[in-house]
């Protein structure tokens, strides 16, 4: 798949250089495509490249929404005409203390990116664990849990296989007002990797009778 990445950092990176490895192309959608960050990630992300955000979002068939909370109406804002782009939301709408969602719990953050990413196709993903875990989402008791939901079928079938690609067991959680408990539930993870002491090294898994 073509795939620009907005926001070239702990996330954006990480998932870049797992696709690229998959042979997915790869474009990180950068506002200074000369950062000198930009040329150890490229060394590692195998075929990918650097790009202004509106270019790589014109050329790619899915857009990665990697950014800080704050600064994704902006992002979304340069990245030109979205409309029928899967979007893939990753991020979190945290305070700025990590102590709760700066959104509350009656919307979603990835509500209001579909609302700023007029005509884009939402789905909310790879926000409920840390990126270390998506540079390596395979425990010995199986692979870490990635849910995802939102309003369009084939878009949810795209971001499963590329959560799939990685390693994560994908899983559908409903439409995209779900949302508003897979942030929270992202909040989980934070709190105990930051607060009890429990570091990134550990992550949720799904089990079924
Ligand atoms: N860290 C985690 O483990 C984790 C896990 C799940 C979800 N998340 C969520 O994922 C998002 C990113 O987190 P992160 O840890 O990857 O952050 P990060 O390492 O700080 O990276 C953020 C990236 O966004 C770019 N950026 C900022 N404003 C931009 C704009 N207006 N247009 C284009 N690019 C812009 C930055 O580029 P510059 O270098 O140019 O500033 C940087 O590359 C957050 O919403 C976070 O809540 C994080």
């Amino acid at each position: 798949m073509k795939i620009a990445i907005i926001g070239a950092g702990n996330v954006g990176g990480t998932l870049g250089k797992g696709w690229a490895k998959h042979g997915h192309t790869v474009t990180f959608a950068v506002r200074d495509v000369n950062d000198p960050k930009l040329q150890s990630l490229l060394r590692d992300a195998p075929g990918a490249k650097a790009a202004p955000v509106a270019e790589a979002v014109a050329a790619s068939e899915i857009v990665v929404l990697a950014t800080p909370w704050d600064a994704n109406e902006a992002a979304l804002r340069g990245a030109g005409n979205l409309a029928g782009k899967v979007l893939l939301d990753c991020t979190n709408p945290l305070k700025a203390d990590f102590s709760g969602l700066a959104v509350g719990y009656t919307t979603s953050g990835a509500e209001m990116v579909a609302g700023w990413a007029k005509g884009a196709r939402v789905v909310k993903i790879f926000n409920t664990t840390g990126f270390p875990n998506m540079a390596n989402p395979r425990y010995a008791e199986g692979p870490v849990v990635m849910f995802y939901c939102g309003d369009d079928a084939a878009a949810k079938a795209d971001a499963a296989k590329l959560a799939t690609d990685l390693g994560f067991e994908a899983k559908d959680a409903g439409e995209l007002a779900i949302a508003r408990l897979l942030e929270p539930y992202a909040m989980l993870w934070i709190h105990l990797a930051m607060k009890q002491g429990f570091g990134t090294g550990f992550a949720f898994k799904l089990m079924k009778r």
